[in-house]
Parts: structure tokens; sequence; C-alpha cells
């Protein structure tokens, strides 16, 4: 089915197949995860399924092989397959843009052919990555020199949103990788404060600013180049610095040129990439500083492979596909808002906010491909932190709150920082957390201990808390790569059932164009221009006065 078929369809809540899932989840929305897994001693084995490096065990969700077969018939409806295929043989399916959404080219291997507007664009893909590296060696090894003949030792990324979290998140989770004699640093706020404790040990005669901007207009990135140009001058006093010292990632090459980075120190990418779909881009250039080349093609190697099984494996054994009508299920049907992604490896630390955008940015949509205003819900809203360290705060929420909050447990079989105990102590609290959430533990049980009965209820935990666990060996490259193509296609999947564009983002607009204006209004020399509601205007004017140093 195309997109203008599914868009001139009956609405999404009007179909059989959706009706037929509500009708399904009145009959079973009280059904306990402890009878599911009571009738079934196979489940915890047969509801599991692998691929590229990851296991996910999906079997402690409250869903039964008819919700499984009534969320595929969806997918079916849908149309899914056939989006996947349009995805991936480059049609132009971010509709609004009219855009092709091709971030699976940017790991497609040589000898791969993706047309987009009748160009093949993987060999420009192993262009860019083959100069990416030559670059990246240079610099490792010394031969890429600072204006006054020093070796680079610090890097530090400008960007914001995908030009950033991707960056940092990857930086962060392949730390264990990089080269611990350079520092990597990541500069995306507006906020000067983020700038100046970021440079503020530095030196700047051994510091390369990696400037990634796609559209290279962003307010903020391009005030942070700025100020980083001024930074730099300031201590090498000398215009030509600026080609020792900074290189630029964008799709904008007149607006790189235009800001004064020569051409030649661009890395290019294309229109064909979303910001949010990017870090496996030259975006992901400091990531390739930081790991190397190797690895950084190892990285895109565990992309490709779960790319493959997205596009190649039945929708029934696809990871991406079940993980993306989980979410559909929990957020439609059980009405949840939102989803906890609790990474148990301090590497991941990021993870959860570069999953932010990916998801909210994506999926955070309230009319269809067509321009109809949905029914239903679109985007989880996603949140998280790394456990432990979330067992001490807001897990009391999740196991005994009012909300329902589908959470995923990512974890890894080997440490990459093996102490003594500590390992199998980590994955002790994975296990202990989703047996808990899942079954909970009853009045009874509670009073067996000895419990006094004033004290039960607030005891008893009543489990039936969904939870999905990915699990890898451990994190290597290869496997990070994997993960965030997981989410990347659970997210497109999740589009799809909504009948959204899963890769425009117009919702970002209206605050950076008020922005511009009232950024005008407070740089000017007068009051506020009129026009604006008297909320606003009035702590316009508080702010004016105190930064006038006359407020009280
Ligand atoms: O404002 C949102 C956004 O457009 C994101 O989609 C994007 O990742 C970010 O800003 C940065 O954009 P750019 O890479 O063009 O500076």
């Amino acid at each position: 089915m195309t997109a203008m078929e599914v868009g001139s369809a009956p609405p999404l809540t009007e179909r059989p197949t959706w009706k037929a899932l509500e009708e399904h989840y009145h009959k079973i929305r009280h059904l306990h995860l402890r009878q599911i897994f009571a009738d079934d001693p196979q489940r915890g084995t047969r509801l599991t399924a692998e691929a590229a490096g990851l296991h996910l065990d999906y079997s402690k969700h409250r869903v039964t092989d008819e919700t499984l077969e009534l969320l595929l018939r969806l997918a079916d409806d849908r149309g899914l397959a056939e989006r996947i295929d349009a995805m991936f043989s480059g049609q132009k399916i971010n509709v609004t843009e009219q855009r092709a959404v091709l971030h699976i080219a940017l790991r497609a291997p040589v000898g791969e052919r993706i047309v987009v507007d009748g160009a093949d664009v993987v060999p420009a893909v192993h262009a860019v990555l083959d100069r990416m590296a030559t670059f990246t060696d240079a610099v490792r090894g010394g031969r890429w020199k600072g204006h006054t003949g020093r070796p680079i030792r610090n890097i530090v990324n400008i960007g914001i949103g995908g030009s950033d979290l991707g960056p940092v998140m990857a930086y962060e989770a392949l730390r264990h990788y990089s080269r611990r004699d350079m520092t990597f640093r990541f500069i995306s706020n507006i906020d000067g404060t983020d700038f100046v404790e970021t440079t503020r040990d530095l030196d700047p005669q051994e510091t390369l600013f990696v400037v990634c901007s796609k559209t290279f207009t962003t307010l903020e990135t391009l005030t942070n180049a700025h100020t980083a140009r001024a930074w730099c001058l300031r201590a090498l006093g000398d215009e030509e610095a600026v080609r020792r010292h900074f290189v630029a990632v964008s799709t904008n090459a007149e607006g790189v040129a235009k800001f004064g980075i020569d051409p030649a120190n661009m890395f290019e990418f294309w229109d064909w990439v979303g910001g949010r779909y990017s870090m496996d881009s030259a975006i992901g250039l400091s990531t390739m500083l930081a790991v190397g080349p190797e690895h950084f093609r190892a990285m895109l190697a565990g992309f490709h492979a779960m790319d493959r099984h997205f596009r190649t494996t039945p929708l029934d054994r696809n990871l991406p596909v079940i993980m993306g009508l989980l979410a559909v299920w929990y957020t439609d049907f059980f009405g949840a808002e939102t989803v906890a992604v609790l990474p148990y490896d301090q590497y991941l630390k990021r993870f959860p906010a570069y999953l932010q955008q990916l998801t909210m940015e994506s999926n955070g949509k309230h009319v269809t491909l067509d321009g109809a205003r949905v029914d239903y819900q679109t985007s989880p809203i996603v949140w998280g932190e790394p456990g432990t360290n979330g067992q001490h705060s807001f897990y009391q929420l999740i196991h005994q709150g009012t909300e329902l909050i589908p959470c995923h447990f990512i974890a890894f079989c080997q440490s990459l920082n093996p102490l003594d105990g500590h390992h199998d102590l980590l994955m002790a609290n994975v296990f202990a957390q989703t047996e808990a959430l899942a079954f909970g533990k009853t009045a009874g049980e509670v009073e067996s201990e000895g419990t006094p009965a004033r004290l039960v209820p607030h005891r008893v935990f009543e489990g039936n808390r969904p939870t999905t666990t990915i699990l890898a060996d451990r994190l290597t490259p290869e496997i990070l790569g994997s993960l965030v193509a997981l989410y990347e296609h659970s997210v497109f999947t999740q589009g799809v059932i909504w009948d959204i564009d899963s890769f425009d983002q117009w919702g970002v607009e209206l605050g950076k164009a008020l922005a511009q204006r009232i950024g005008g209004e407070l740089q000017g020399d007068g009051p506020p221009a009129g026009g604006h509601d008297s909320s606003t205007t009035a702590l316009m004017r508080r702010y004016l006065q105190s930064r006038s140093g006359s407020a009280r």
C-alpha cells in the first residue's frame, strides 16, 4: 500500500483491525502476568527473538498470542512491509518535505545500489567516509597540526539536536574504545555557560572545533561557532588559524564558506538524512576521531546488520516491528503516556536523551500524512536514566504509582570493566527489577511475612508492569549500531501504524521564529515592541529591568 493509499483509506480507529484490538483489549486488560506465565511455562523462551547480536525478551508484556496476531494484522493492514520497502528503495516517504529517507544508505556496504533521483548514493557515502578516515588518521597521528605547529589534543563538537545528541551519546557509549590521551567535548546550548565551562581548561593551540549543522543556519550552533572563532583568534591572533582549527559537517556548503570555513575542510551529508538519524553520517566525525575509523566502520556494520534484519525478516520475528507494535499497544489501548528506557550500563548514560529526540521529534505529531487531525495518541514520552541509579530515585513510582510505564531494560552479559563482583550484582538488579515489576507481591505474601495489617497495603506490589529486556554480550561498536538501528526502525514502525510523517519536525519552527523576533526586541534600544500577550510582555520587561540593574 502506498502512502497515498493509506492516507485516503478509512481512518485508523475505524478500521476493523483497530476495532478488533479494542475489543480484545477489553477482554484482556485485567489479565495478570502471573496468570499469563502460569498458563505457559515456555513463555520466557518462546517470546524472544534474536538479531544482529541483540536478544529481545518480550515475554513480560501484557499480550497473549491473540494480541500479537491482532497487532501483526494491524501492521499488515497499514502496509508496513510495503512502507519498509518504500523507505529502503529511496521513495520520498518524508511527504511534507518531499524527501527520501535513507539513513540506511549511510551504512550500506560498497557495491549496494540505492538510487535517489536517478543517482546511486552509496559511492558518495563511501567517498565521504574515506575522507573522514584520512582526516581522522591525520589528527590522531599528530600529522594535522594546529596553527602554531602543535598537534591537536582536544576535539570540541559544536552542534545541537541531532548534530549533538548522537555524537555525545556515541562518544560516551564507546568511550572504552576511545583515545585516552585526547579530550572530546560537546557544546550545544546557547547558554554561554556551556561554551565557557567546556573550553575553560583547553589550549586553543591544540583544539579543533567540529561545527556540525545540517542546515548551517541553526542559531545556537552558529552563535557558539562564532564565539569559538573569536576564542581561537584571541589566542592565535591570525585569521589563517581558522583553517587549522575548524572543520564543518553540513549539507550547506555555501553557509559553511560564508562562515569562513574552507570548503576543503567540510564533510558533506545529504538532505535525505534526517538530523536525528545522522549520527552515522559525517555528523559522527567526532565519534570517528574518538574511536578511530575501524571502530566507526564496525558500528556501521552493526547498523547494517539490523537494517538487513528489519528489511528481510517476517514481521512476527522482526525485532523493531515487535517493539514498535508493543509501543502502539500500550500507547493507544492501555493509555500509557510514557516509556522508560533504563540502560544498565554507565556507558549508555546519554542513550535515553538521544532516544528522546529520535522518538519524540519523529512521532510527536498531531496530523496524518494527508493532514487530518488524529483521534488517537501518537508518540509516547521517552525518559530514563541508567540503572541501578534510577532504582533509588523514580522506580518507586514505576512499581507502586498509578501510571502504567512500560520499561526497556538494556544490559550486557560481559562488563567492559569487570571489577570483582560488580557485574553479577548489576545484572542481578536487571533480572530482579523485571521480575518484581511483572509479578509483584500479593497481600497474602506480604501478610505471610508477618507484616502488621496496617502496613500490608503499603507493601503490596500489584505487578503486571510490562518490561522489554534487551541483552547483548558486550557493548561493542557493532552492538551500539544494532541497538540504535533497532530503535530507529521501531520508531518508523510506530509512525507507519499512526499514518504520520516521522521524518519532518515542523513543531520546532514556531518557537524558533518567535525567539528570533524577541531576540531582536531584547537587543534593541527601546522597550519591547507591542504585539505580545500581557504575560510575555511583563516577563520581557522584568528581564530588561534586571539586566539594566534597576530591578529590586
Ligand atoms: O530544531 C530541531 C532541529 O532542526 C533538529 O531536527 C536538528 O537535529 C537540530 O535542529 C539541529 O539542526 P542542524 O543540524 O541543521 O543545526
